[in-house]
């Protein structure tokens, strides 16, 4: 039978997952190799990420007694030694939990550098046993056409035929702060969960789709170009976000601006490059520029790769779920908030408790 979920993708006429571009089947066996052609369709769409240094270093830079002394807030720089020759450093902002055992980290990709934030409730991360490292997105690269810092003008090339947009840099500098996460004493590697709102939402399914390390990637309200599919997408289309924001992508990507039927993939597949890792979705009700609809059907498509290779995916009752639902059965949570678009506290309090009770 098919059903609600069925016919509303059935309706949207997505490119199949599971069959090459040659029409050959995917198999569990041969998932690798199909891995390996999404990631050089959706190249098409962000570009390919710069590759990687050839060493980073971390200077410490202070270390202070933090919430009460709970935890130890600690700055660290980050020294990437570039292949192309040269230096590019970045902060990276940390609240560390004082105790003895390896504890389960978020890695956030914020708009802000202070801790707390609006969008960090580090002390509250803090009380339910978790680390959790942010850096500011504009450290990285600027947010607008201007590509004259160090690796903008790297990696980006030409203003009118952009090899990668912005997007890509901050991806890569996400793959940075896992390289330094990875090295302290305090990580336990199996609970490394990347985590974006809104365009850094997107950033972090990139950063997260594409480096296995990371064990849960988190998007929150990242919608056009991140989560949502774009096939028939209500609020920001292609098009839409192509006029005001062209560098954050490839070129090309534009030429898709009202003919989102004629992509080669839609964005399923980049949740899809998470399996069988955790992945969470999260959209908020008032958000219809996002469209969570299309977020979350996005995430019920990417379940055909989870199940391929023997996981659960989104558990979903076969409906869209009512506002504030937290689905957490499958690999795949999703949870649609009331409200508008933000990062709120019952956001983190969701994707804590999916990743702490296991899904
Ligand atoms: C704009 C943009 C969205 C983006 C959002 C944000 O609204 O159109 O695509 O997600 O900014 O980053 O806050």
């Amino acid at each position: 039978v098919l059903t609600m979920i069925d016919e509303l993708l059935r309706q949207r006429h997505l490119p199949d997952l599971l069959r090459f571009i040659d029409g050959e089947k995917v198999t569990r066996e041969n998932w690798d190799k199909r891995r390996e052609e999404i990631i050089r369709l959706l190249s098409q769409e962000y570009g390919d990420l710069p590759p990687a240094p050839v060493s980073v270093n971390f200077l410490q830079k202070s270390e202070e007694s933090f919430c009460a002394g709970k935890a130890n807030l600690v700055e660290t720089i980050l020294i990437c030694n570039l292949k192309e020759g040269g230096e590019f450093s970045f902060p990276v902002k940390s609240v560390i939990p004082v105790k003895d055992e390896k504890q389960p980290s978020f890695i956030l990709i914020n708009f802000h550098d202070d801790v707390p934030d609006r969008y960090l409730p580090s002390e509250e991360l803090c009380d339910l046993g978790f680390a959790v490292h942010s850096f500011c997105y504009k450290d990285i690269t600027s947010d607008d056409e201007n590509y004259n810092g160090k690796l903008a003008s790297f990696y980006c090339g030409k203003k009118e035929n952009l090899e990668r947009g912005k997007i890509a840099l901050w991806a890569w500098a996400a793959i940075r702060v896992l390289d330094f996460v990875l090295t302290l004493p305090e990580t336990d590697p199996e609970e490394i969960a990347l985590i974006g709102h809104s365009r850094l939402g997107k950033t972090a399914l990139l950063a997260g789709g594409l480096d296995t390390r990371f064990t849960t990637v988190i998007s929150n309200n990242s919608g056009c170009s991140g989560a949502a599919l774009s096939r028939d997408k209500e609020g920001e289309t292609i098009k839409k976000i192509f006029n005001r924001f062209p560098y954050w992508f490839k070129s090309g990507y534009g030429e898709y601006a009202d003919k989102e039927h004629e992509l080669p993939f839609d964005q399923h597949f980049l949740l899809a490059l998470c399996a069988p890792r955790k992945l969470y979705i999260a959209s908020a009700a008032l958000d219809s520029w996002a469209d969570p609809l299309s977020e979350f059907l996005s995430a019920s498509a990417a379940t055909a790769v989870y199940e391929l290779l023997g996981e659960k995916g989104l558990d979903s009752d076969n409906l869209p779920p009512e506002e504030n639902v937290l689905l957490h059965e499958g690999i795949i949570g999703y949870h649609k908030r009331s409200g508008t678009h933000y990062l709120s506290r019952f956001d983190w309090n969701a994707f804590a408790r999916f990743i702490k009770t296991g899904c």
